[in-house]
Parts: C-alpha cells; structure tokens; sequence
C-alpha cells in the first residue's frame, strides 16, 4: 500500500513538472554575469538576455555578481533552483582556466551545470594605459622585462580571461608583474584611464573604443592574423610572439538538474537567437565572433568545456609554477 502512495505521488510530482517544463516560462528570469556592468562579459551576457526575452515572451534580466573572478557568481547559478529561472554566463575563465588555478573552487564547470550553448569568441587584446613607455609588443616586452617591479597588470580576478590571458603572455615573455585584482575588466579601464595600472589583456570590445579615442593604446591582438577593427595593430604572432593566443568562448549555462524540456527550450532560442541581424550586427561592430551554427547548442558547449580544461590547465599550471 505504502509503495502504491509512493508511486503515485512520484508519478504526480513528474507530472507537474513536465507541466512546468512545457509552460516554461511563465515568469522573469536573470542571467547571473559574474563580473562588473560594463564589460565584455556583461555586454554579452544582455544580448543573451535580450535573446531569451525576445524568444520566451517573459523579460530575462541581467545581474552582476563579481568577485573571486567570476567564482562568487558562478557559484550562486550552480547552486540555484534548476527550474530554467537562473542562468549564468560563463566563459574560458569561468568554466575552464579557473580549474586549473583557483584554490578549492566552489563549483565544477563540467558536472554542476548543464551546457545551454555557445555565443561567440572574442580575441584578446594588450592594451596599455596612454602614457606607457611603448608603442608595440616588441617594445612592451623589452620595456616589461627591464622595469617588471614597477609594472602592475590589471584584472579582473583570478581565473578569469584578463588574468589568464596576462599569465600567458608573462609566460612567453619571461616576466613576473605585480597583478591588481578587479571585479571586472570595465572598472579596470577606468584606472588606466586614469594611469593607475599599466596594462590589461582584454577581449577586444573593452578596450576598442578607447584605442579609437586615443585614450589607452594597443600593443597587440592575441592572435594569429590582424583583427578588421583593429588594422594598424600587429597580431601576436607578426610580432615574433606567436605563443599569445588568446580567442575566450562565451556561453550560457544553467544549473545541473534543469529539465530537459527547459534546455531544448533555451538553447533553440539562443541558437536562433544569433541568426538574428540586429544581434549579429552588434558582435561584428564588437569585434566578437559569433559561434558557427554547427557549433551552437549544448553538445558543442560541453565539448568545448572538456576541452580547453585540458588545453589550459597545464598552459597554466606552468605559468603559474603550481
Ligand atoms: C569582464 O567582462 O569584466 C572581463 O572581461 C572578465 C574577465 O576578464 O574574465
């Protein structure tokens, strides 16, 4: 008789929510960015929320919980109700460098979430504040090396992009500079805005309107060839730096347990989503590249995950001599 009950009401519960599942959604939801308004992480993650709202017919809201580089919010989403409410945007940072390199991190990128989708990659740029004692990466390098105690890099916490793309690039010059922490890469520009740190390696839609301003200068794109809204700027590897490659994915996630009804739900969205002219036109005029359509969707997402774990963790565990 107990077992009957039991049946019963476990065949209900099921019931309700795959009810929920198909009506989802019929409330808000957020985005958790876990870096400062303003940035590439934050921009990202609206578009995203812009997507979902204009998809779901219910507004989805972006809130920025930095700290720890990215590991406070990124932690707040893995442990949120896994109804399909609270989503999380999550990058190279996030979801793989921070394994590598952050101390007992809270969450795991690869079994506490489940993988939504890929949006785009956003190639690295090292920009220095204006009044920095070089011009280009060959100078930058010489410069860096004769004066490192002097030099501090900014960043948005450890484990996140601008902090890793940094350590790769100290690694291939052979420097050690003093490292200055932020809650995200848009309170970092302001202090080099106002020559307090030195330098940031940031996906190109921080910096790019201050290097058009004049206001901070670039020394280089991390990347193989040229980037089109940076012409004038040498690649990495034009630079005889080829090792400073740095091209972060961003993607959204939601907490491990949501419904499978839910992920299809969302990542259709987010997959059309990027279709959508007025979105694809925002990342170009970005510099950000939008995920192939072969790539989108959750499998895409989970191998990407696996694998720049294991691309990154012993880059990093080098550079960082753990
Ligand atoms: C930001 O969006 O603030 C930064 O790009 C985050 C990061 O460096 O990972």
């Amino acid at each position: 008789m107990k077992r009957l009950v039991l049946t019963v009401a476990l065949a209900a519960l099921t019931g309700v929510a795959a009810a929920q599942a198909q009506n989802y959604p019929t409330r808000p939801g957020v985005v958790i960015v876990p870096f400062a308004a303003g940035g590439p992480a934050d921009i990202t993650g609206r578009i995203a929320a812009e997507i979902f709202s204009k998809a779901l017919g219910q507004q989805f809201l972006v809130e920025n919980v930095g700290g720890a580089g990215g590991a406070t919010g990124t932690t707040r989403a893995a442990r949120a109700a896994p109804d399909g409410y609270t989503l999380a945007l999550g990058h190279m940072g996030t979801h793989a460098a921070a394994i590598a390199i952050t101390p007992n991190l809270a969450y795991n990128p690869e079994t506490d979430f489940e993988p939504i989708g890929l949006m785009s990659t956003q190639p690295v740029v090292l920009a220095t504040r204006k009044g920095f004692p070089a011009n280009n990466l060959k100078e930058f390098a010489t410069y860096a090396k004769a004066n490192a105690s002097k030099l501090n890099m900014a960043h948005a916490g450890v484990g996140s992009v601008s902090h890793t793309s940094c350590l790769i690039l100290h690694a291939e010059i052979g420097i050690k500079t003093t490292m200055v922490p932020f809650t995200g890469t848009a309170p970092v520009l302001n202090a080099m805005l106002g020559e307090q740190v030195d330098y940031v390696c940031d996906p190109i839609l921080g910096p790019l309107p201050h290097i058009r301003a004049g206001t901070l200068k670039a020394m280089a794109v991390a990347t193989e060839k040229r980037h089109p809204l940076l012409p004038e700027t040498p690649s990495a590897t034009e630079s005889g730096l080829p090792g400073f490659q740095a091209a972060p994915f961003y993607a959204i996630f939601a907490p491990k347990g949501t419904p499978q009804a839910i992920i299809d739900k969302l990542a259709a969205a987010l997959a059309a989503g990027l279709d959508d002219p007025v979105v694809a036109n925002r990342f170009a005029t970005l510099g950000a590249v939008i995920t192939e359509k072969n790539d989108r969707g959750p499998k895409p997402l989970a191998a990407m995950v696996k694998s720049e774990i294991a691309r990154l963790t012993p880059i990093l565990k080098a550079a960082t001599g753990n």
